[in-house]
């Protein structure tokens, strides 16, 4: 599988054409630039980090070794921030845009992904790290969302200011004590300021949820991934919040939180 992706890759064709012409022989430059990327793959480099590319939600976003490789099973924070948008711009119809923030953005793939569903949503998005926010932006522009999409370099929430009513995120949630649970391609290629929030991996979160708390207006809804390693902690931590729930992914691990900003 791998390899017939780097195959595409290498010739710049999708899996019809490959099929098609079996009887094609690669070029001594086609074939130099193919073992090259099989070694790379071969000493665990992800196929996404060489050929760039990853999908989500049904967009192909660039990736580089500067931000996590978007997983299937955030998009289940999508599902969840759809279902709450519609409901805070529907039914209760409020005066105002529905205002979310994407916080850690890193590729971009969920603050896009919310900016291609909901056309009418103000949308915000920060990272720590200016390496991710510049692919970020070049996702954005790939997309032609980079009007709908404002990105900001900073720790968290930081500097935001309030009145949103969603809060949106995928933070770093594993522990290095956990390290060795992780896959080494991972350890090895990842940032690791995407993957280890601190010693136990609720690090981060624990910052999030009060910062999330003082930008949200009343009623307001935080919505974050999680693991199934720290669920019981993100429930301690989400001790006085409203409507606090935790939904399990296609494989039942504990995967999305939400919880409400009491009114
Ligand atoms: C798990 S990755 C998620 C990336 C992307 N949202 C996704 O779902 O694929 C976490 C992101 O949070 C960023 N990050 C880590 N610490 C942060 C902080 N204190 N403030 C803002 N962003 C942070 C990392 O740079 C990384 O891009």
């Amino acid at each position: 599988m791998n390899a017939e992706l780097l195959l595409m890759f290498t010739l710049s064709c999708d899996r019809a054409y490959l099929y098609a012409h079996p009887e094609r022989e690669l070029t001594p430059d086609e074939s130099g630039r193919y073992d090259a990327a099989l070694s790379e793959r071969a000493r665990g480099v992800p196929a996404q980090y060489i050929t760039g590319h990853q999908e989500f939600w049904g967009m192909d976003l660039i990736v580089s070794s500067a931000v996590l490789i978007p997983r299937p099973e955030t998009e289940h924070v999508i599902e969840t921030v759809l279902e709450l948008a519609r409901h805070v711009g529907g039914q209760e119809r409020p005066p105002h845009k529905v205002r979310i923030v994407d916080v850690g953005t890193g590729s971009g793939c969920i603050a896009l992904a919310l900016a291609k569903e909901l056309p009418n949503a103000e949308i915000h998005a920060t990272d720590i790290s200016s390496a991710a926010l510049e692919i970020a932006r070049a996702n954005a522009t790939r997309h032609q969302l980079e009007k709908r999409v404002h990105f900001h370099e900073g720790d968290l929430l930081q500097g935001l200011g309030g009145g949103f009513d969603l809060v949106v995120s995928n933070p770093p949630y594993v522990g290095e004590s956990e390290a060795d649970q992780v896959q080494l391609e991972v350890r090895k290629f990842e940032p690791r300021n995407a993957v280890f929030a601190g010693p136990t991996g609720t690090e981060v979160i624990a910052r999030l949820i009060p910062q999330a708390h003082t930008a949200l207006r009343p009623g307001g809804w935080l919505v974050f991934e999680i693991s199934g390693t720290i669920v019981d902690s993100v429930r301690q931590l989400l001790k006085g919040w409203d409507e606090v729930s935790i939904t399990p992914d296609l494989q039942s691990i504990p995967r999305v939180a939400r919880a409400r900003k009491p009114a």
